[in-house]
């Protein structure tokens, strides 16, 4: 199972085993990971699964499509880089040890 280290803002990394095929989002709140809701159930409309995917995994993980990229347009406090929406990175073999920081809010 591929890995993926949710690391807060104090620095606290959680490692969790994510099902191939899951994705970001639901493998966080499974194993209640602090800090990212999903209140839309990871149908790519309350941005309320915000991270920050670590710049070394920016290309492996790829860009936003137009939907996510409007919604952290409009709905996410702190855009940078690495925003994506963790209910639209689906897990792969190749993902293993993705890394991403969880913003100190969601709204
Ligand atoms: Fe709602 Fe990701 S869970 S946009």
């Amino acid at each position: 199972m591929p890995k993926v280290v949710y690391v807060d803002e104090s620095g606290v990394e959680r490692t969790v085993d994510a099902a191939l095929g899951a994705n970001v989002m639901a493998s966080a709140v499974r194993n209640g990971v602090p800090g990212i809701v999903g209140e839309c159930g990871g149908n790519n409309s309350c941005a309320t699964c915000h991270v920050w995917v670590r710049e070394e995994f920016l290309d492996v993980v790829g860009a936003p499509g137009d939907l996510e990229d409007d919604l952290l347009d409009l709905g996410v406090e702190d855009r940078r880089p690495g925003s994506r929406l963790g209910c639209q990175i689906e897990m792969t073999a190749e993902l293993d040890g993705l890394v991403v920081d969880v913003p100190p809010s969601q709204y």
